[in-house]
């Protein structure tokens, strides 16, 4: 089965043909990353506009790279949510056009359960069950997954996402957006024991608090404006890494899991996908780190989940639209025979 897939939930235009969900005949992601960069983050505007432009040809692109056409299609799958409305809404008309013209259903994806799926993507044979830290620039979720479909939300963040205070304290600090790549290279130079900064709720539940730690940055380098800038953005991930490893691997620990896996933009950070790694070793369990390129957003891993959903919840009718607060549905039984369970 071949699925066309889209994915333009923030400021990537993405799309993909997957086969049977695990075999990916073509990605395409197109960033904005340029155009956002002078704002110092994403305009919902402007990647709206910029979503319009480049829909097609990336589609076009996506088909011709996997030397298909609409013929050789079974469905079309798209992220309804979470996101933003004006990105989400170009993907989802787009993937419903596309349906209606070549006669194919339609399969809504939540985006969450997209970066959950990546990992399987890349190892079919992952071992369950799982604990799963999902960390990008709009979400922090710890989650429990026993089966494809079957997760538990073990915890998430109160307040920022791990990437947005990679991103804010980046823009603070004028090292320029996206954050996250850019400290994460400017960390290799500097010491991550420089300053102690604050583990936000380290050692209580498994929850997630960052908003304190980027204050902290901003206060300790308005108050001595000489220490490296290696050394401050160092000693930062340090603190966001330590937290982020000790609740996954204790949640592994206590929910006797299998395998650690982790997801989404920061996840292709090099320090916490070495320190994950460390730690799952020291435990004996198996870490999987999806490769770089499918941590961050990317329309196989919507393929992919789009395949799982389409065989066991059938076609997402064309009356759904997209949902910028989509929630990961976390008791999958509650949606048997609704048709699409992850859309609420
Ligand atoms: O999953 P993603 O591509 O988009 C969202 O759904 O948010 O994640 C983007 C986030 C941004 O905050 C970006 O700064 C962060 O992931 N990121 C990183 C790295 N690469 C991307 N954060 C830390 N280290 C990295 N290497
Ligand atoms: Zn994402």
């Amino acid at each position: 089965m071949n699925i066309l897939a889209i994915e333009t939930s923030c400021d990537d235009t993405a799309a993909a043909v997957v086969t049977d969900g695990r075999i990916v005949r073509s990605s395409v992601v197109s960033s904005q990353v340029e155009l956002h960069a002078p704002y110092g983050g994403v305009v919902p505007e402007v990647a709206g506009r910029a979503h319009l432009d480049l829909i097609t040809p990336v589609v076009e692109r996506a088909l011709a790279d996997a030397r298909m056409t609409g013929a050789d299609l079974d469905a079309v799958a798209a992220t309804v949510g979470p996101g933003l409305i004006g990105s989400l809404l170009v993907g989802v008309s787009a993937a419903k056009a596309y349906s209606l013209a070549w006669r194919l259903p339609f399969v809504g994806v939540n985006h969450l359960e997209g970066h959950l799926h990546a990992a399987f993507l890349e190892d079919p044979d992952l071992a369950l069950p799982a604990v799963v830290l999902l960390v990008s620039g709009g979400h922090t979720l710890l989650i429990h997954m026993d089966a494809a479909g079957s997760y538990r939300l073990l915890g998430q963040t109160i307040d920022d996402a791990a990437g947005e205070a990679f991103d804010k304290v980046a823009r603070f600090l004028g090292l320029g957006y996206p954050g996250g790549p850019a400290i994460d290279t400017l960390a290799t130079e500097g010491d991550p024991h420089a300053v102690e900064f604050p583990r936000g709720l380290a050692g209580e539940g498994y929850d997630f608090s960052f908003s304190g730690l980027k204050t902290s940055v901003i206060n300790y380098v308005r108050k001595h404006p000489d220490t490296p800038v290696a050394d401050v953005v160092a000693s930062f991930q340090e603190a966001v890494v330590d937290v982020a490893v000790d609740k996954t691997r204790r949640a592994a620990s206590d929910l006797g899991a299998a395998s650690i896996c982790i997801g989404g933009g920061v996840a292709a950070n090099t320090a916490l996908r070495q320190r994950i790694s460390e730690a799952a070793a020291a435990d004996g369990r198996r870490a999987f780190l999806p490769s770089r390129a499918m941590c961050t957003d990317n329309a196989a891993m919507v393929g992919a989940t789009a395949w799982y959903r389409l065989r066991r919840d059938g076609p997402t009718p064309l009356g759904v639209s997209a949902d910028p607060n989509l929630k990961l549905d976390f008791s999958p039984s509650r949606a048997g025979g609704t048709g699409q369970p992850t859309i609420r």
